[in-house]
């Protein structure tokens, strides 16, 4: 449930990333329906729905990782329920990898912080990949999709893990043809896009339906809302010292990422390491550097990073506060802390406390022309 007074008071002063002119919109989730934009009152290419959430008093200052007001979403992909609908299920749907044998939840999966538990993740015909399911929380906030970036709208992103190697779908045809069959889907299709599916469309709803994948109730939220007791003692104090040692820095906002790729010294010892986003724009700065995941729910989404290479929530702790790996390119934002075990012990305590309850829009919905 949206509390407006939380989103008044941003936790920590975020840093803002990199404007982008694409439409903004605003969507609310509450009570699992999904509310959209109603009452529009058009301002420029944005839309805001003032009635379900506050206007920020100048709409062209708004900081994307300050607050959960604003959504950008492409102008040829609007949100609606109906489409989110049918996307959460084509998402749950194994019909839709290249062998049958995948779903997108398969390797996102609610009881593992959305990710699949594996270091690396193993796709569609058991193809072993190179790095570690990342969670979907609040990923319709972000402004480029994979580790490294390289992905610019969700749908595109959704295309290619449909397409790619996470479900082998390499030729699409057969896919579409088998969902076309299905009356229900068939129908679904006709009412959302006036037309059968498409590699298009299916990954138009797939986007849609990641866009209301949200965190925004946790313990947390609820302390930051003004229920003092809702962080045990030994999280407040966690909480402090995330902030005094400048994890904030990165894991920033209500998002507890500020969406940009930095080094933390990951893998960078290892012969033939993953250049992470250097790949995507070729800047020497961004050797090593991998976007910032959030810590909502990270403390069931084990193992860590994006060679899945820390097994538990401890280690990665430990590791982030000690300031990481040194090699060229580590970012200077990370300083090296001596913690006692006892502030460690706090700090992942802090985390149990960004564990986001499961709702129904995160668990399987009942599958067209199957038995589930
Ligand atoms: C075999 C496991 C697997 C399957 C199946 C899978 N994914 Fe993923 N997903 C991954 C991995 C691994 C990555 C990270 C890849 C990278 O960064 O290079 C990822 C990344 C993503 C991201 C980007 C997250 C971010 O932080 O930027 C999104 C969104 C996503 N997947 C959605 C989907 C959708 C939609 C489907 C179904 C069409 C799907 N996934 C199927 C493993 C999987
Ligand atoms: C310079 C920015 C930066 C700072 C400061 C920072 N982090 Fe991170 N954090 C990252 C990035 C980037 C990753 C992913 C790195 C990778 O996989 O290569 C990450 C990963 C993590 C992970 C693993 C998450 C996952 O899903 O695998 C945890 C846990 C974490 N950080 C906790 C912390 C804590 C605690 C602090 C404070 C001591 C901190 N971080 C400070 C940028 C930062």
């Amino acid at each position: 449930m949206f509390n407006h007074s939380s989103r008044k008071t941003p936790p920590t002063p975020p840093t803002a990333p990199a404007r982008s002119t694409r439409t903004t919109w605003t969507v609310a989730l509450f009570a699992g329906a999904l509310v959209v934009a109603a009452g529009c009152v058009a301002k420029g290419s944005r839309v805001f729905a003032p009635e379900i959430l506050p206007l920020p008093a100048a709409a062209d200052e708004y900081d994307p990782i300050a607050s959960y007001d604003y959504m950008e979403i492409p102008a040829d992909n609007p949100i609606s329920a109906e489409k989110a609908a049918l996307g959460r299920q084509l998402y749950y749907d194994y019909r839709l990898s290249g062998d049958g044998s995948r779903s997108c939840y398969h390797c996102h999966q609610v009881d593992l912080g959305l990710t699949d538990g594996l270091p690396l993740a193993i796709g569609a015909f058991e193809k072993q990949l190179t790095r570690s399911s990342p969670t979907m929380w609040n990923i319709g906030y972000h402004q480029f999709w994979y580790w490294d970036g390289r992905a610019d709208t969700l749908e595109k992103q959704a295309a290619a893990a449909w397409k790619g190697g996470n479900m082998g779908a390499k030729d699409t045809a057969p896919v579409l043809a088998e969902i076309n069959a299905i009356k229900e889907y068939h129908a679904q299709f006709q009412e959302v896009f006036g037309s059968d599916a498409t590699e298009e469309n299916v990954s138009q709803a797939l986007a849609t339906y990641m866009r209301t994948i949200i965190s925004n109730d946790t313990a947390y939220d609820r302390y930051v809302a003004g229920e003092e007791s809702a962080l045990s003692e030994g999280a407040k104090r966690g909480w402090e010292t995330f902030q005094r040692i400048g994890c904030t820095e990165c894991h920033a906002g209500v998002l507890f990422t500020d969406l940009q790729f930095h080094n933390v010294g990951i893998a960078m010892d290892v012969e033939d390491y993953d250049v992470g986003r250097f790949k995507v724009t070729q800047r020497p700065q961004d050797r090593g550097a991998f976007k910032t995941p959030t810590l909502r729910d990270v403390t069931k989404s084990a193992p860590y990073f994006h060679d899945g290479s820390v097994a538990t929530i401890e280690e990665a702790v430990r590791y982030m506060a000690g300031g990481g790996t040194a090699n060229e390119w580590l970012s200077d934002k990370l300083k090296p802390h001596e913690l006692s075990d006892a502030e460690v012990d706090d700090l992942v305590e802090f985390l149990r406390h960004l564990e986001q309850p499961a709702t129904d829009a995160v668990r399987p919905p009942p599958i067209p022309g199957t038995d589930d």
